[in-house]
C-alpha cells in the first residue's frame, strides 16, 4: 500500500508486525523519542529516554494486538496498534493507540494509510466497532474527524503533562459496517485518496 500524491513515488509502504527485529525496536524508538519530544501526549513526560522507549516496544505487540508500521527508505516513519477490548462481551470491539508519525515525515498522508490499513486488519478479525481517544485541541483530532470518527464526548483534566498542566481527552468512535475484502499482508501497499 503506498501513501502519496505521487503514485510513482509512494511515501511510505505499511505492513504488520507480529515480532519486532532489533532494528525494528531501534526505528519505532527513535518515532517515540521524537514524538514525544515534540510535545505529543502519548503517555510519557519529554524528555522520554530512549532507553525507556525501547523497553515499552520491547513489550508490544502482546496477545491479540495489531502492530501496523508505515516505512520509508528503509526505516519505520510510522506506526499504530489495535488492542483488543479485555472483557468477553467486548470482543468485537478494539481500541486504536498509539499512532505515530515521525515530525520529519507528517502531512504526507502516512498516518491515513496507516489507519485504512488497521481497519481492513480490524474488520478481518471481525471488529465492528473501533473506540479511541486523543489530546483536545491535537491535530490528530482533524484526521480522526477527516476519517469518519463520530466524537462521543471530552473528559476534562484527563492527562497532566510534565509541567503540571491537565489537559482534556477527546473519545471518538467508528462502527465498521462494511466487510473488509482486503487486509494489509507482508509487503502490501496502500493508497492515500485522491
Ligand atoms: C496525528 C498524526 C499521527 C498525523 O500524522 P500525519 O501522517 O501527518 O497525518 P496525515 O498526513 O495522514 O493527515 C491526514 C489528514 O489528517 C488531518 N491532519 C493531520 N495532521 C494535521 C494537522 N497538523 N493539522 C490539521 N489537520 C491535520 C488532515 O485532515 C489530513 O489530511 P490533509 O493533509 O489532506 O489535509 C501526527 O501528527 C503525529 O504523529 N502526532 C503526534 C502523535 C499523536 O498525537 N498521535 C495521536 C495519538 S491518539
Amino acid at each position: 500500500m503506498s501513501v502519496n500524491s505521487a503514485p510513482s513515488q509512494p511515501a511510505a509502504s505499511i505492513r504488520r508486525v507480529d515480532r519486532l527485529s532489533a532494528k525494528e525496536l531501534d526505528d519505532l524508538t527513535e518515532v517515540l523519542v521524537s514524538c514525544v519530544a515534540q510535545g505529543a501526549s502519548l503517555g510519557f513526560h519529554a524528555p522520554l529516554p530512549a532507553d525507556v522507549a525501547r523497553d515499552w516496544w520491547a513489550g508490544v505487540p502482546r496477545d491479540g494486538v495489531i502492530l501496523l508500521v508505515a516505512e520509508r527508505d528503509g526505516r519505520i516513519v510510522g506506526t499504530v496498534q489495535l488492542q483488543p477490548a479485555e472483557s468477553e462481551n467486548g470482543a468485537h470491539r478494539g481500541e486504536v493507540a498509539k499512532l505515530l508519525v515521525h515530525p520529519s515525515w507528517r502531512r504526507q498522508g502516512i498516518a491515513r494509510a496507516l489507519m485504512m490499513g488497521l481497519e481492513a486488519e480490524a474488520r478481518t478479525t471481525g471488529k465492528t466497532l473501533l473506540v479511541l481517544d486523543t489530546r483536545e485541541g491535537d491535530p490528530s483530532n482533524d484526521l480522526y474527524h477527516a476519517l469518519g470518527y463520530r466524537e462521543a464526548g471530552r473528559i476534562p483534566g484527563w492527562a497532566r503533562d510534565a509541567a503540571g498542566t491537565l489537559s482534556a481527552t477527546v473519545f471518538w468512535y467508528k462502527p465498521l459496517e462494511c466487510p473488509a475484502e482486503t487486509s494489509v499482508g507482508p509487503g502490501a501497499e496502500a493508497h492515500a485518496p485522491s
